[in-house]
């Protein structure tokens, strides 16, 4: 608890043990035993998972363990299919929707479940998320892209409109990172590719003009502390002014547009949570951790919990309270 209010955790991951095999294309389970499976992709190894990405009472027996009140329950983002017509990507929204229903059911004040939508087609996806938000979802993750197109996309930015109208929040999450043999090893599609993803994303919100055209209202949150954006805003603040005739198509330069979106904590490291404190705000920083993949905090929020740079009232609503002002009136109640 942080103040009284549940500590928010608001960047974890699902996968629905029920998920069907809906044919070639679509990433499918294989299910190994009672505790353990593998997402596959065409017909190779994904991911093996465990029972923390369905059954509620293991992750509210890590949530209890790692002190978190409550968990903003997004897809896997291998699920998304952006690629996909958009016939089968409604279905797999649907389905995968559905089942992130039942599997926050057993505890609706902690596990709090987001949907996906088929962001290829944004009336699709508008519907999709009016079917969800009326079913019982909090918000929409969604990826950083759509193929070529970035957030700054007329038909992202349709939805992106749409949610602000909503009042749905919207957690960006990268994925799908360029592909290359020099981003095979070590792991550098999600050590370099998702950090540059993100990072680009939120160039396109700003020099795109999305904040511009989207409303004041909209609550939006780019995970794993908005990728090296909060490191290099000063390297695009200097690039707007100097290269105006290239990059000058917003109204204001990036460093405006501080305040309109929050980041995630995952961080790992107390100087990098610093910088984006200081850079984003400490109104914008949320607790996220990745839960419950190996690339995640565990335990989670225990950086924000640590860092020696923070008083107790910005600790607090970095654990709490910014989260609150994140998920608008579907926040977990008050606990006093
Ligand atoms: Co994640």
């Amino acid at each position: 608890m942080a103040g009284g209010n549940p500590v928010v955790d608001v960047h974890t991951h699902y996968v629905p043990k029920g998920w069907p095999d809906l044919g070639p294309g679509t990433p499918s389970l294989r299910i190994e035993t009672e505790a353990d499976a593998v997402i596959m992709l065409g017909g190779r190894e994904f991911r093996r998972i465990q029972a923390d990405c369905w059954d509620a009472g293991t992750r509210l027996a890590d949530m209890d363990s790692d002190g978190i009140g409550a968990q903003v329950v997004s897809p896997t983002p291998v699920f998304f299919s952006y690629a996909a017509d958009v016939t089968q990507a409604v279905r797999i929204a649907r389905i995968m929707n559905d089942l992130a229903l039942e599997i926050c059911a057993p505890s609706p004040g902690r596990l709090l479940p987001m949907c996906q939508v088929p962001l290829q087609d944004p009336d699709a996806a508008c519907a999709e998320l009016d079917r969800c938000m009326a079913a019982g979802h909090v918000g929409v993750e969604i990826g950083n892209h759509v193929g070529d197109s970035d957030l700054d996309a007329a038909g992202v930015v349709t939805f992106l409109q749409h949610a602000g109208g909503l009042g749905a929040p919207v957690f960006v999450h990268p994925w799908d990172m360029p592909g290359s043999p020099r981003l095979d090893r070590w792991m550098a599609q999600w050590l370099v590719g998702m950090p540059a993803e993100t990072h680009l994303s939120l160039l396109a919100m700003i020099c795109g003009g999305v904040f511009d055209r989207v409303p004041e209202a909209l609550r939006i949150c780019f995970a794993h502390g908005g990728g090296s954006f909060a490191f290099w805003l000063g390297r695009m603040e200097n690039a707007w002014h100097k290269r105006h005739d290239v990059i000058g198509t917003s109204q204001c330069p990036p460093s405006h547009y501080i305040g309109r979106f929050f980041v995630d904590s995952v961080v790992f490291d107390e100087r990098a949570l610093r910088l984006l404190v200081d850079t984003v705000g400490s109104d914008r920083v949320v607790v996220g951790s990745d839960y419950p993949y190996p690339l995640g905090e565990r335990p989670a929020a225990g950086l924000v919990r640590k860092a020696s740079f923070l008083d107790e009232a910005t600790r607090e609503k970095i654990l709490a309270g910014n989260a609150r002002a994140f998920l608008g009136r579907n926040a977990p109640q008050d606990a006093g």
